[in-house]
């Protein structure tokens, strides 16, 4: 089978979708194309590239059944994160989770640094939340942000049918109002911190997060590549334009160390920011 469309990065990080009997080259093999032919392709393709739109090739396709892939070794089926999904998407909320994979890695870096208390910033449908829930220890504690009414109630079911109810508070209102009462009720510090909400406001719950953390906590956030969109100064989407800002701010932040990783799977070309709270001035 060869697939009919395939996503092109070009140099300058747009994406173009392109109809070609190409893919990427190391996966020519597997549709059954010959070492002959598949040279021939490879040159094709690199011609194709140079006249039209870059060196660097990427296929959804590709990234989609390798994730698929990942996710069969190492993420089987579970009944209350699969329910979770399916309600979610029943009730037509939009399919912005994390994936199935990233859910697994928000949980290991919760376990990794044994969080106790979690914040996390976007809630939508709780998916991620359940996989941060779960690395919790008995008396351990989430809240989670969401501004929307039906998210919130959706998740509230999602996260009732995982057993975390006890464990985890999803509180309506918009962060940027619910983040001061956090503040004010004393539940800082935060072990970790997710931020997952409207994009043009990260630098904020960043800024907040740092309010709420102590030395040794997490920050990660996710949707800062935006599809290779970020590296575009001039972009006028205001959600690139706030990553661009949290980035820079996240870089400058002396009391953080911290990277940015890009991340290509099923929910296409993104990138996560890791952070941990050092402390230093
Ligand atoms: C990307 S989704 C969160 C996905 C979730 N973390 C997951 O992976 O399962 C972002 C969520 O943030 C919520 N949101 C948007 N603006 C917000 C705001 N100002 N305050 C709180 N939540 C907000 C949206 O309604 C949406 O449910």
């Amino acid at each position: 089978m060869i697939p009919a469309a395939e996503q092109v990065i070009g140099r300058e990080g747009e994406t173009a979708t392109f109809l070609s009997r190409c893919v990427v080259t190391f996966g020519l093999r597997e549709f059954g194309f010959a070492p002959r032919q598949l040279r021939r392709s490879a040159a094709h393709l690199k011609c194709y590239n140079r006249r039209h739109i870059g060196t660097r090739t990427m296929s959804q396709n590709q990234w989609t059944a390798v994730d698929e892939y990942i996710t069969q070794l190492f993420v089987p089926p579970d009944p209350a994160l699969d329910a979770a999904l399916r309600a979610s998407n029943e009730a037509d909320l939009p399919p912005i989770n994390v994936s199935q994979t990233q859910g697994k890695l928000l949980y290991i870096l919760a376990l990794s640094c044994q969080a106790r208390s979690i914040l996390e910033i976007g809630t939508l449908g709780g998916y991620s939340t359940i996989w941060l829930a779960r690395a919790l220890p008995n008396g351990g504690k989430l809240i989670t942000l969401e501004s929307d009414t039906k998210h919130a109630e959706i998740a509230r079911a999602n996260i009732a049918r995982a057993n975390l109810s006890d464990a985890v508070e999803v509180r309506l209102g918009k962060a940027l109002e619910t983040l001061p009462q956090l503040a004010a009720e004393g539940f800082a510090p935060f072990d970790l911190v997710f931020i997952d909400a409207d994009k043009q406001n990260t630098p904020a719950y960043f800024e907040w997060s740092l309010k709420l953390t102590r030395r040794g906590s997490l920050i990660i956030t996710d949707n800062v590549v935006r599809n290779g969109a970020v590296i575009d100064a001039d972009s006028d989407d205001a959600n690139v334009q706030g990553v661009r800002r949290f980035n820079a701010a996240l870089a400058s932040e002396s009391s953080v160390t911290a990277t940015v990783i890009q991340t290509v799977g099923s929910k296409g070309y993104d990138g996560l920011a890791i952070a941990i709270v050092t402390g230093d001035k």
